[in-house]
């Protein structure tokens, strides 16, 4: 029988948490993304709480759930300056492409996502089969931009063939805006990640491609399968 996108994103979490149970070091840190894939795996996590030294999330969201857990949840800056491991980032996607590469940020946590991401040894992608893409860019490109600067971000978007829309009444966990790009076919994921960057104005773009997934969980009707890098 057909599984609902629920059921496979429960199963993802499921097997994500397996796969921290048996690679996590005891006591170690986890980082943990946010998103209704990652919101499984929190309420996963909690057969396996004992074994985490606590976690690092990547939203205020995140952060209240591990909370509701019973998970203690660290700041990032204490977790490096006390040069703490973090071996395993765990979050979804919304779009990944065979090298890995990903479209994040569709529940705003794209920055600090990134972040949380750059200091963890080991990225681990958790999704639904639906995400799996041959090439990225159906899914709106999510661009998190100081509110001063969206006029001119919008405009330089425009310039590399997007359609860039304000997402309405939504600000960051960070106070900024966010702009989806429409119509961007992504030939050249870490190129683009790179070229958007340095548009003045931007804090951050939801291209995970020069730190890409090193590890998809992806699951299907058939079972969850593994792809690593
Ligand atoms: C949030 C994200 C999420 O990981 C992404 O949007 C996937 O979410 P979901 O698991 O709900 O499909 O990047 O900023």
């Amino acid at each position: 029988m057909s599984k609902t996108q629920d059921e496979l994103k429960r199963a993802v979490a499921e097997a994500a948490r397996d796969h921290v149970a048996e690679n996590l070091p005891a006591g170690a840190i986890l980082g943990v993304g946010t998103g209704s894939t990652a919101n499984f795996f929190i309420d996963a996590l909690a057969t396996i709480r004992d074994r985490l030294g606590g976690a690092v999330a990547s939203s205020e969201a995140t952060r209240a759930r591990l909370v509701a857990q019973a998970i203690p949840v660290l700041e990032l800056n204490e977790v490096v300056e006390r040069d703490l491991p973090l071996p395993i980032y765990v979050d979804g996607a919304d779009e990944i492409d065979a090298g890995l590469a990903m479209i994040k940020g569709g529940g705003g946590a794209l920055t600090r996502e990134k972040i949380v991401a750059a200091v963890a040894d080991t990225f681990v992608c958790v999704c639904d089969a639906s995400k799996r893409v041959a090439v990225l860019g159906s899914f709106p490109l999510p661009v998190e931009v100081i509110p001063m600067a969206r006029a001119h971000v919008a405009r330089e978007l425009a310039k590399l063939g997007g359609t860039p829309k304000l997402r309405a009444g939504d600000l960051t966990d960070n106070g900024n805006l966010i702009l989806d790009v429409h119509g961007l076919v992504i030939a050249d994921p870490v190129r683009l990640e790179v070229t958007i960057n340095q548009i003045a104005g931007v804090v951050a773009n939801g291209l995970f491609a020069q730190r890409g997934a090193d590890l998809l969980l992806l699951a299907g009707h058939a079972g969850v399968q593994r792809h690593a890098r």
